[in-house]
């Protein structure tokens, strides 16, 4: 089989890469030209565990190829995916379509014959109807058969949440355009038949809002934890014990219990927003997402004060020492990361910022104010530090030994914003430490 991929982003080039190694003769297109010059090279343009090794092989091996020719990319696919941003639009915060929308009518301009053409990208309820039309009215002659086909992948295991999916959702038309779709993307996930992957075939609509419901949901529980971690820190209970107590519970489940200063990334902070502005739209408002959305941005503005009362009140003169700046681990993405809300704070409260990332500081530094230092190592960031601010948990900031980070630092002020270490052990290597929900 042979599918087209327009978009080589965080997701076009992991799922194109997928596919590819699924035995699919796969094409991503993408209209940055030095991106598709650096993947022709070999050269990955994310940080992404074990996507250099995936596309290098699949590239070698004939079936992964790179344009940003969409004709080229097009011709002859028995699918073309849309898998192009939509960041929040400016001002609204609905779901910015005009990338889909565009890529969508290239894609009919450039057919030559019947396309199956499934949006990958998150795209707010009734997108699916829009690019039909769309399609329809620049191609009367063609048939084209529009299907959704939402991704979840979480960046940091982007490959391993691909290749073994909890589910699969595909949203087809109505009648023999629907079919159509539906047999060409079975096909092309037939290699998770083995792992009996559950297949959602449903209408577009609601493959379209599954994909929001899901990350609102997810957004909701994230803050519901952080909520509860804050009463924890009043009345003196340990909120990981909570999320046990709780997690332990098969209706509520382990996963998302987990503390930290407010959810960022690129996923949930613009969906959850999309979701609630097209609700809005539809007179059926969700408070609950509203809710979560406005907890959530107050909660990653409280972290700066969060850093200055551990530091006595004032971080005006003092050096501090931010570990991690990526959203999240094993991720180069800072959208709506944390650190872009902490940091610039901290600055303007007078403190000189040390920052590291194992790999985000690339992305970081045009977002961040230009008088950061950005330190070779986590020690290298602790060196001369007043206080210390754990904000992303690497694996690598969890292994670092606490007598050698205090003797490095000026100070012993540690804020352990995502709970990553012991706080009897933090103690005992001299550390004044703070964490979320633990007293
Ligand atoms: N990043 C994630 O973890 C994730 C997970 C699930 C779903 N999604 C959704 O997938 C979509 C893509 O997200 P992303 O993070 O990969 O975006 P991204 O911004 O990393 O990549 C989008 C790519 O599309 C390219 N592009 C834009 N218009 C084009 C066109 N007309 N032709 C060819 N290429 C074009 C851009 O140059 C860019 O390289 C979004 O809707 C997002 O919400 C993302």
């Amino acid at each position: 089989m042979r599918i087209a991929m327009v978009g080589a982003g965080y997701v076009g080039l992991v799922s194109g890469a997928c596919f590819a190694e699924f035995g699919v003769d796969v094409c991503i297109v993408d209209t940055d030209a030095a991106k598709v010059a650096a993947l022709r090279d070999g050269r990955i343009p994310i940080y992404e565990p074990g996507l250099d090794k995936l596309v290098m092989d699949n590239a070698r091996d004939g079936r992964l190829r790179f344009t940003t020719s969409l004709a080229e990319a097009v011709d002859g696919a028995d699918a073309v995916f849309l898998a192009v941003g939509t960041p929040s639009r400016r001002g609204d915060g609905h779901a910015d379509l005009s990338y889909v929308f565009a890529a969508a009518e290239q894609v009919a301009l450039a057919a030559q014959g019947p396309v199956v053409l499934v949006t990958k990208s998150t795209v707010p309820v009734g997108t699916g109807a829009k690019v039909k039309a769309l399609v329809r009215q620049a191609r009367p002659d063609l048939d084209i058969a529009v299907a959704s086909n939402p991704e979840f992948l979480r960046e940091g295991n982007a490959i391993g949440d691909f290749m073994r999916p909890d589910r699969v959702v595909i949203g087809i038309e109505e009648g023999a355009s629907g079919e159509r779709a539906l047999a060409v993307l079975k096909r092309l996930y037939r290699p998770l038949y083995l792992f009996e992957t559950p297949i959602v075939a449903t209408s577009i609509e609601t493959a379209e809002l599954i994909k929001y419901a899901a990350n609102a949901f997810l957004a909701v529980k994230i803050t519901y934890i952080n909520e509860m971690a804050d009463l924890c820190e009043k009345v003196g209970a340990d909120v990981h014990d909570v999320a046990r107590g709780i997690g332990l519970d098969g209706r509520i489940g382990r996963k998302f219990l987990h503390p930290g200063p407010g959810y960022g990334g690129s996923c949930f902070p613009k969906d959850t927003l999309a979701l609630a502005r097209t609700a809005q739209d539809y007179g059926a408002p969700v408070r609950l997402v509203e809710t979560t959305i406005a907890v959530n941005d107050a909660r990653k503005e409280q972290m700066a004060a969060r850093v200055v009362a551990a530091c006595g009140g004032s971080v005006e003169g003092k050096v501090v020492a931010v570990l991690g700046l990526a959203f999240k681990p094993e991720t180069d993405d800072m959208r709506d990361s944390t650190a872009l809300v902490l940091v610039p704070q901290l600055v303007a409260a007078g403190a000189t910022v040390r920052a590291f990332d194992p790999a985000a500081v690339a992305n970081a530094r045009p977002l961040l104010p230009a008088a950061v230092h950005y330190a070779e190592s986590a020690l290298d960031a602790a060196q001369g530090a007043d206080c210390l601010v754990l904000l992303t948990e690497w694996n690598e900031f969890r292994a670092l030994a606490p007598e050698r980070l205090k003797a490095a630092m000026r100070g012993d002020v540690l804020q352990d914003l995502r709970n990553v270490y012991d706080p009897e052990a933090m103690r005992a290597a001299g550390f004044r430490y703070g964490s979320i929900g633990r007293t």
